[in-house]
């Protein structure tokens, strides 16, 4: 029996598995033949081209297409749509992908059919990089940046460094979505004389006989709970929409709580800002503009989840515990045919305290 046939032995022994090598090197058409090297750098350059229209058209997108406003039904109109999606946000995602996804293309386009085509080999040894592999290493990157060809083919190189900068545009334009500074922006907010305090959410407004002691409610000034139906909008007020009634509402929410007349400490000058009880307060903490509303029911105190500032709802709003520098803001009420409405709006700004403004 020879030993190619006796069973005892291991199959590796018996079949040792031979090293294939590497296939026949097949040169591409562009190692070849000029002209398709050159048509090959055309098409790199082309897509490269193509991102930086994209980035433009991003840039057109940014500033004609209008937003579009959802109807009362959810809907849009059909001049604001395309595929039932709002055109300019359509627009503008297409557009960015497009040119990010051509620089993609072109790279890829770009090593396959012009870097260097060479197969390499190399037997497995330790992890552990020697000086001499490292210089190897940095040969190598060396050797990679003159194949690639970028020193030769000022053309690729160009378009895509252009590419490169071009899409960087949609960052820029899109800065200006961060909005104007806020400058003076929380010194006044919507409530004036006579406007009524409804319920956030339903916008039912309130009688001082709806609450009872120890009840704290969220409210808002009427006209920024949007109502579904128009037939239900008093005559008189403006009912806000879209980012206006979104920035209005972020200034203007209020607490109501009533506690009994006997534990409220008047301010000086607030002798007639409560009624039967019932004070508001601004909601927002004048630490770091949280929404506060965890109240303490025994001692009238409000806490602000984030960083545990307390403030004295019986005590025009003073800050007994936390980092707050200031006061909640109190808004004056008096009532009107039997309900709740604002005597003027805060006598103070509303918000987190800020540089330019006195801690009190
Ligand atoms: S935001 Fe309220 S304590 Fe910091």
């Amino acid at each position: 029996m020879s030993e190619h046939n006796d069973p005892n032995l291991p199959v590796a022994a018996a079949e040792p598995i031979r090293d294939p090598g590497l296939p026949a090197h097949v040169p591409r058409p562009t190692d070849i033949d000029p002209k398709a090297e050159r048509r090959a750098e055309r098409q790199v350059a082309g897509f490269f081209l193509a991102s930086m229209l994209m980035a433009v058209l991003f840039c057109v997108a940014y500033f004609t297409l209008d937003l579009g406003k959802l109807e009362d039904d959810g809907t849009r109109k059909a001049t604001d749509t395309f595929i039932g999606l709002g055109a300019s946000n359509v627009a503008l995602g297409v557009t960015l992908g497009l040119a990010l996804m051509f620089i993609g293309i072109g790279v890829i386009h770009w090593a396959r059919k012009l870097m260097s085509d060479v197969e390499m080999s190399e037997l497995r040894h330790p992890a552990a990089s020697s000086e001499e592999d490292r210089e190897e290493t940095l040969a190598a990157l060396q050797a990679g940046l003159e194949e690639s060809g970028i020193a030769r083919r000022p053309l690729v190189r160009n378009t895509l460094l252009g590419a490169l900068g071009f899409v960087g545009l949609p960052l820029i334009v899109g800065l200006r979505d961060l909005g104007p500074l806020p400058g003076k922006t929380l010194e006044k907010t919507v409530w004036k004389e006579g406007t009524r305090i409804v319920r956030d959410v339903i916008g039912t407004p309130i009688r001082p006989s709806d609450l009872e002691v120890g009840d704290l409610v969220n409210a808002q000034p009427e006209g920024l709970v949007p109502l579904h139906h128009e037939e239900d909008h008093r005559e008189g007020v403006e009912y806000l929409e879209g980012a206006e009634l979104q920035v209005a509402k972020s200034k203007a929410s209020v607490i109501l709580l009533r506690m009994e007349p006997k534990d409220l400490k008047h301010g000086k000058g607030r002798e007639n800002w409560a009624v039967e009880g019932i004070v508001a307060y601004s909601k927002i903490c004048t630490h770091v503009g949280c929404p506060i509303a965890l109240n303490e029911r025994q001692t009238h105190h409000l806490l602000c989840p984030c960083h545990q500032s307390t403030f004295d709802l019986a005590d025009s709003g003073r800050v007994v515990f936390g980092p707050a520098a200031r006061a909640l803001p109190q808004l004056p009420m008096k009532v009107v045919d039997g309900y709740l409405v604002a005597q003027s709006d805060f006598t103070e700004p509303v918000g987190p305290s800020y540089w330019e403004r006195d801690s009190k």
